[in-house]
């Protein structure tokens, strides 16, 4: 949500570099974006509606300077505008800011300014911080009025800021990422809202943590604890990401070159150090109850969870969804477990729900992506799933990625995690022979013939029931077709009003006790005139095409999704749609 990467060093091409860098982070948000730099005495600022991915730095006409920021849009407040596009201004162009997050208080800090006498440009609630710094920094220093404001304002942020006369970059965060990459030159610095920003420049980070601020100033680097204002110390962190894994190679899109990576994926997420799962089904066997929580895919991953666990291991587990979770507050204590499910380790919601768990004595474990996110360095145990980055809007691999872990978690908490790891290894050695070009195109014919339908419905049931609505997600997302998942059985309470002549209907079918049954409610809308597209081990009278995926048992959740994952792609290039970009999406949700 809001990609922001700002560079300060002896470098004179920090306009192009962080224009370059900040395509890396289009993922968080492409509405439009933004410049600022410093030049001479001025700051020169540049907006633009649309991608930064488009643009050519080049063709810009870019002065020289050794100090910028950039930032990409994910609109919330204020529509899709260049005056609500991010830097923005204070009264009298003093202060410039980028912003990643809400501020929830800004209306009531605007009036008070505007009672001052300032006046605003934009809807934004970025623009009022601004206004607010340099309104401290009439009576304060620089940094002294950055401290303050951030101390005024309500919600989740992240901010880097310049002054037209310092020759500093601050930054501050709450809630929202931001990195800073310690460049090879001696006082060279970047702040990012993730790490591939920079990752062609340098793998040695730091975290910001919440309610701290950095100052780079005078080629150094120093960081201070914004309730206390003491000085604090940070460690460097020397990451292990290659810059190859982060782009497209040979594929057209991200999203395809993500979906083939789970023939690897899979593997890396079995094959990790086993003491991490031993301890998350340790924790689970000692609580008292336990929640699976997630949004989105994520979300639907950890839905898929808690029938794994009632499935394998006989255990309850309740699942809710991260902006759910706060209704749930009062059955949370010191013997509640929370696991939160996220790729990218720091959803606004999820965090949330994280907190809401930890000040109620909870213990909190993750299955996170990103290593090191907010997520993860606030867990007591951490699984990473090891996908490596994932840069597609939609989640492909790592939601597989996660599945497996959740299976083995459900066999270790069985006492047979040996039985599970086999079954995974099996799995993904399948999905390798199954992840070839035929298979492909087969399912490519199918998304020829439906690319125009308006509406499409998936159906599973038992945990292949979250996968439809999984299925359903990742056809949204990405077609823009009107798809929705339901349960096999609540069908004939409602949704088989839907179907009409040709309707297709994704039934997703595994060798399971619940094949029966998913086969007769496919029937019951192929009497209706619906068009059946078996996902199954084997193909079925019923169905009216077929998408062969193997025999698994237990892992058919992960293979069941797969096809899903190409057909969506392969629908949203037939429609001309972005796969990577889909409109109004973005891939880390930092507001609430
Ligand atoms: C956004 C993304 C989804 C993702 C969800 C949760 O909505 O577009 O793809 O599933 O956030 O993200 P997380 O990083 O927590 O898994």
């Amino acid at each position: 949500m809001c990609g922001i990467f700002a560079y300060y060093g002896e470098k004179k091409n920090a306009p192009h570099l962080v224009i370059e860098g900040l395509k890396n982070l289009e993922y968080r948000g492409y509405d439009s974006w933004g410049i600022a730099y410093k030049n001479g005495g001025d700051i020169i600022v540049h907006k633009e509606v649309g991608k930064i991915g488009d643009i050519n730095a080049k063709d810009l006409a870019l002065g020289e300077s050794s100090v910028a920021m950039a930032h990409s849009r994910w609109a919330t407040h204020g529509g899709v505008t260049k005056a609500n596009a991010h830097p923005h201004f204070s009264e009298h162009n003093e202060i410039v800011l980028i912003h990643n997050g809400i501020f929830e208080n800004y209306q009531e800090i605007k009036k008070d300014l505007i009672k001052k006498g300032h006046k605003f440009l934009s809807q934004t609630d970025t623009e009022v911080l601004a206004h607010l710094i340099e309104q401290h920094s009439r009576k304060h220093s620089f940094e002294e009025s950055v401290k303050m404001a951030v101390k005024e304002i309500e919600g989740r942020y992240a901010i880097v800021v310049m002054k037209k006369d310092e020759d500093k970059v601050i930054a501050a965060r709450k809630g929202s990422p931001l990195i800073i990459g310690v460049g090879k030159e001696h006082g060279e610095y970047f702040i990012a809202s993730d790490i591939p920003a920079f990752l062609a420049q340098t793998n040695k980070v730091i975290y910001l943590d919440d309610n701290q601020i950095c100052v780079i100033g005078n080629k150094k680097i120093n960081f201070y604890d914004n309730a206390t204002n003491e000085e604090i110390k940070k460690r460097i962190i020397e990451i292990d990401w290659d810059v190859e894994s982060a782009e497209k190679g040979e594929f057209a899109h991200f999203m395809i070159k993500e979906i083939m990576e789970q023939k690897d994926t899979l593997n890396r997420a079995i094959n990790q150090d086993p003491k991490n799962i031993e301890l998350v089904a340790k924790a689970i066997e000692e609580a008292e109850s336990t929640y699976f929580v997630g949004c989105g895919t994520a979300g639907k991953v950890a839905m898929v969870g808690a029938y794994l666990f009632a499935k394998i291991s006989k255990k309850q587990i309740h699942f809710v969804f991260g902006s759910e979770f706060q209704n749930y507050k009062d059955f949370i204590n010191k013997k509640t477990l929370l696991v939160c499910i996220s790729q990218s380790g720091e959803t606004a919601d999820t965090l949330e729900a994280m907190e809401i768990a930890k000040e109620k004595g909870a213990k909190i474990a993750s299955i996170v992506n990103v290593e090191n996110s907010s997520i993860a360095r606030h867990s007591d145990i951490v699984i990473p799933i090891k996908a490596g980055p994932e840069k597609a809007v939609a989640s492909t691999k790592a939601t597989t990625s996660q599945l497996a872990i959740l299976t083995l978690l459900a066999y270790a908490c069985d006492g047979g995690v040996e039985i599970g790891k086999q079954l995974l290894i099996r799995t993904a050695s399948q999905i390798n022979d199954m992840l070839n070009p035929r298979y492909a195109d087969h399912i490519k014919k199918i998304a020829t013939k439906i690319k125009d339908i308006e509406s499409m419905y998936i159906i599973g049931r038992g945990a292949n029931f979250p996968i439809a609505l999984e299925a359903a997600i990742k056809l949204q997302e990405v077609s823009y077709i009107h798809a929705e998942g339901f349960a096999g059985g609540e069908l004939k309470h409602g949704p088989i009003a839907l179907i009409s002549k040709n309707t297709p209907v994704i039934a997703l079918v595994a060798n399971d006790d619940c094949r029966k049954e998913i086969l007769s409610n496919a029937q019951e809308v192929k009497a209706r005139g619906g068009y059946i597209i078996g996902v199954a081990p084997t193909n079925e009278e019923v169905f009216d095409f077929w998408i062969r995926v193997p025999d698994v048992g237990a892992t058919s959740p992960i293979v069941n999704i797969i096809p899903v994952q190409i057909l969506a792609y392969q629908l949203a290039v037939l429609r001309q749609n972005d796969p990577d970009k889909p409109r109004n999406l973005a891939k880390s949700v930092t507001v609430k």
